[in-house]
C-alpha cells in the first residue's frame, strides 16, 4: 500500500492549483471600501467629547438582530487567530503565501466595517463591545484541527476541510443576520460580507477537492473528523452559548441550515458519496461521515425543532416579542 504524503509533499503537488485558484480569485473579487457602507451622519461623540454616552434607548435593533452582529464581529475580531492557524498549516512560500496574505486583508475588512457601523448607529454598548473583543481576542481560536490531528502532519488537510464548512457558515450566518436587522444599510453592508466569504468557500473547497483527488484516503479521513467536529469558529466568545441559541432560535444559523446549506452542498461538490478511489481507510471514514449525516438529519435536527417551536411558543404566550423588540 503506498505510504501517505507528508504535509510538505501535499502542499507541493497542490501549488500549482492554489496559484490558478488565486488567479481566478482576484479576477472575482470586486473591490468594496468599508466606509462607503457606514451612515456616518447618524453618529454623535460620547461624552469624552461633549456628547452623550450609550443608552439602550438608542438601538433600534431586536435582541436577536443585536446577538447576531455581536457574534460575526466578535468572529471576525479573532482573525489573528485564525491567520495563525492557517499560516502555520500552509505554506508562507509561493501562491500559498500570497493566498494567506490577501485573505487576511480581505477578511480584515469585515471587523472594521461592522464595528463602524454598531458605534455610528449606537446599535450595541461599546464599551460591552470592547470588553467581550479583548476577551475573545486574549482566549484567541482553538481549531478543531488542533483538538483531532494527534500526528503533529496533515495540520493543512484539517484546516483546508475546516475554511471549506467555515466560511459558507459565516456566509449564511451573514446573510441571515442581514434579514432579522431591518435595516436597508445593515443588509448592504452584511451582503457584501456574505459575497466575500463565498468567495472564500470556494477557494478552499476547490483546494480541498484537489486534496481528495491527490491523497483520497488521507482527506477524507480529514473531512470526517471536521465535519463530526465541526464547531462555529466564534465558539468561547463571551456570551456565545446565549447568543447561539438566540440565533439558533431565530433562524441565523440553526442544524438543519448547517446540515443543508453548508454540509451537504460542499460534500456534494467533492462527490463524497460517488467516488470510487477510496482505499479501505478512505471506505470507513466515508461510512463514519454518511452515519454521521443520517443522524443529524433523522435524529438531532427533528429534536433541535421540536424542543425550539416549544420554547417560541411558550415566549409568544407570555408574550416576549425578541424579534421586534
Ligand atoms: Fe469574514
Ligand atoms: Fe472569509
Amino acid at each position: 500500500m503506498a505510504r501517505d504524503l507528508t504535509q510538505l509533499e501535499i502542499l507541493t503537488e497542490l501549488e500549482q492549483f492554489a496559484g490558478a485558484a488565486l488567479d481566478r480569485h482576484l479576477s472575482m473579487v470586486k473591490e468594496w471600501h468599508p466606509h462607503d457602507y457606514v451612515p456616518w451622519d447618524a453618529g454623535h461623540n460620547f461624552a469624552m467629547l461633549g456628547g452623550i454616552d450609550w443608552d439602550p434607548s438608542q438601538s433600534r435593533l431586536s435582541d436577536v438582530a443585536k446577538a447576531a452582529l455581536i457574534t460575526n464581529l466578535l468572529t471576525e475580531d479573532n482573525l489573528p487567530s485564525y491567520h495563525r492557524e492557517i499560516s502555520a498549516n500552509f505554506s508562507r512560500d509561493g501562491a500559498w503565501g500570497s493566498w494567506v496574505g490577501r485573505w487576511t486583508a480581505e477578511e480584515a475588512r469585515h471587523s472594521i466595517v461592522l464595528r463602524d457601523y454598531l458605534v455610528v448607529t449606537r446599535a450595541v454598548d461599546p464599551v460591552a463591545l470592547e470588553n467581550d473583543r479583548m476577551a475573545h481576542m486574549s482566549h484567541g481560536f482553538a481549531a478543531p484541527m488542533e483538538r483531532t490531528d494527534t500526528s503533529g502532519d496533515g495540520g493543512f488537510l484539517f484546516s483546508v476541510a475546516y475554511v471549506s464548512f467555515q466560511e459558507l457558515a459565516t456566509r449564511i450566518s451573514h446573510r441571515n443576520t442581514a434579514a432579522v436587522c431591518d435595516d436597508p444599510v445593515a443588509d448592504r453592508m452584511l451582503q457584501r460580507i456574505a459575497a466575500d466569504e463565498n468567495l472564500h468557500m470556494i477557494f478552499y473547497r476547490g483546494m480541498c477537492a484537489a486534496a481528495l483527488d491527490l491523497v483520497p484516503d488521507q482527506a477524507i479521513e480529514a473531512i470526517d473528523l471536521i465535519v463530526r467536529n465541526f464547531r462555529m469558529p466564534g465558539t468561547g466568545m463571551p456570551n456565545f452559548r446565549r447568543n447561539g441559541v438566540l440565533m439558533a432560535k431565530h433562524g441565523i444559523y440553526d442544524l438543519r441550515q448547517h446540515s443543508e446549506e453548508v454540509l451537504q452542498p460542499v460534500i456534494r461538490q467533492w462527490n463524497v458519496f460517488e467516488r470510487d478511489d477510496f482505499g479501505p481507510r478512505g471506505e470507513q471514514a466515508r461510512e463514519r461521515l454518511a452515519a454521521f449525516l443520517d443522524d443529524l438529519e433523522h435524529v438531532r435536527i427533528p429534536r433541535f425543532e421540536e424542543q425550539r417551536d416549544r420554547a417560541l411558543a411558550r415566549e409568544a404566550r407570555r408574550g416576549v416579542g425578541t424579534v421586534a423588540g
